[in-house]
């Protein structure tokens, strides 16, 4: 960011003129909650006839759709201007505008790379019974154009979900924000002093997922900060726009209180194993040309081994990953894949153990410096 004193402040305004503003290309990500425009018209009773506070602010007026859509067009263009080549946007919605918001981000050359259902475990029940409980909001992560490269910290989102893939169905069961400790109250009243406010374990997952350690996140309609206090947490850089005095003033004092998580335990980088190409076992002699190798142990799929490491199936030459690839129509990594005899034991063992027979001598005699 060229611009270094926007960072970690809020910028008071309308977000459309504060994005032209900035520089061009300066931003890694962004994380964007608008206006849902409801449109609310009657108010709403629950059976005990107490009033039900919903969403009826200023802030989420429209005229009409027409109006609405030209908001959202002129600030997703100036979004689009601000985030990197490499930069990727979070819009986060309900049915009310998310599939507005979505055909006009692909209309602008987004291209999206997932939309993800949060799943609320505390919905607001539906008190007429005339429909379904409305129990999720969608969020659409999108990259700033179709053939830009991103950050997705697979190795990290994976870790959290305690190593299986993370899915893009989201419920964070340990949470109630409407009751819990983290909504923010004005202390005059004891009423939530936003209406929208969003849990931190949202944004925790959203951040740790699609930036890295020192990038810049922007918040174009910043509220209470919940982005810009879990950046913080997290060692990112943020910059949060809102037009609201009131919701700067208190999200300010929430981020002052924020502690950064200490740069130790900011570092998740992987292990990482020294890379050893599939002719090396060829040239150690853990296997030679004309062996056999079985994809997932069939022996319709048997392919030869040639001198260079490339396998043979059909008159079709390639590496184990590429003829794994064609042989199961979809992008193949041939280590988790390939079958050899193991002719002491005659039986059929996966590839990856002669790797990893390798990577252990290696660590026992490493390389002298
Ligand atoms: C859905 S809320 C965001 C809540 C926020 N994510 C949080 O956790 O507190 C939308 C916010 O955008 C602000 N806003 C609406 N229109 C805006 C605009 N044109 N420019 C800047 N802020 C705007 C509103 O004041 C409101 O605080």
């Amino acid at each position: 960011m060229r611009n270094k004193k926007v960072l970690n402040t809020v910028i008071q305004g309308n977000c459309i003129d504060v994005l032209k503003s900035l520089p061009k290309n300066s931003v890694d990500l962004i994380f964007a909650d608008p206006p849902y425009f409801l449109q609310l018209e009657n108010e709403l009773w629950r059976p005990n006839q107490s009033k039900v506070k919903t969403v009826d602010d200023k802030w989420d007026k429209f005229k009409d759709y027409q109006e609405y859509d030209q908001f959202t067009l002129d600030w997703l263009t100036a979004a689009q201007k601000v985030l990197k080549e490499t930069g990727t946007i979070w819009v986060i919605g309900t049915y009310h505008n998310i599939y507005r918001v979505g055909s006009i981000m692909q209309d602008l050359g987004y291209w999206f790379l997932n939309d993800v259902v949060w799943i609320k475990n505390n919905p607001m029940p539906n008190f007429r019974g005339v429909r379904f409980t409305n129990a999720h909001e969608t969020l659409i992560w999108a990259k700033k154009n179709k053939e830009a490269k991103y950050t997705f910290n697979h190795h990290d989102v994976k870790a959290l979900n305690e190593n299986l893939q993370m899915r893009s169905d989201w419920s964070f069961w340990a949470l109630s924000l409407a009751n819990g400790k983290e909504r923010i109250k004005s202390k005059s009243n004891g009423l939530r002093s936003h209406s929208t406010q969003k849990p931190e374990s949202l944004l925790y997952r959203v951040i740790l997922s699609s930036s890295k350690v020192g990038d810049v996140i922007l918040d174009p309609f910043f509220g209470t900060g919940t982005t810009g206090a879990v950046a913080k947490k997290l060692g990112r850089n943020w910059i949060g726009i809102e037009k609201n005095k009131n919701y700067i003033r208190i999200a300010k004092k929430r981020i002052a209180n924020i502690k950064p998580i200490d740069t130790n335990y900011l570092k998740i980088e992987k292990l990482k194993e020294p890379r050893i190409p599939f002719g090396t076992l060829i040239e150690c002699g853990l296997l030679e040309s004309g062996d056999k190798l079985l994809l997932g142990k069939k022996p319709k799929f048997a392919a030869e081994i040639l001198t260079n490491g490339n396998l043979i199936y059909r008159k079709k030459i390639g590496s184990i990953h590429q003829i794994a690839t064609f042989i199961k129509k979809a992008p193949s990594n041939g280590w988790d894949h390939w079958y050899y005899l193991d002719k002491q034991k005659s039986e059929l063992r996966l590839i990856d153990e002669l790797r990893n027979k390798i990577r252990q001598k290696i660590k026992k005699y490493p390389e002298e410096k």
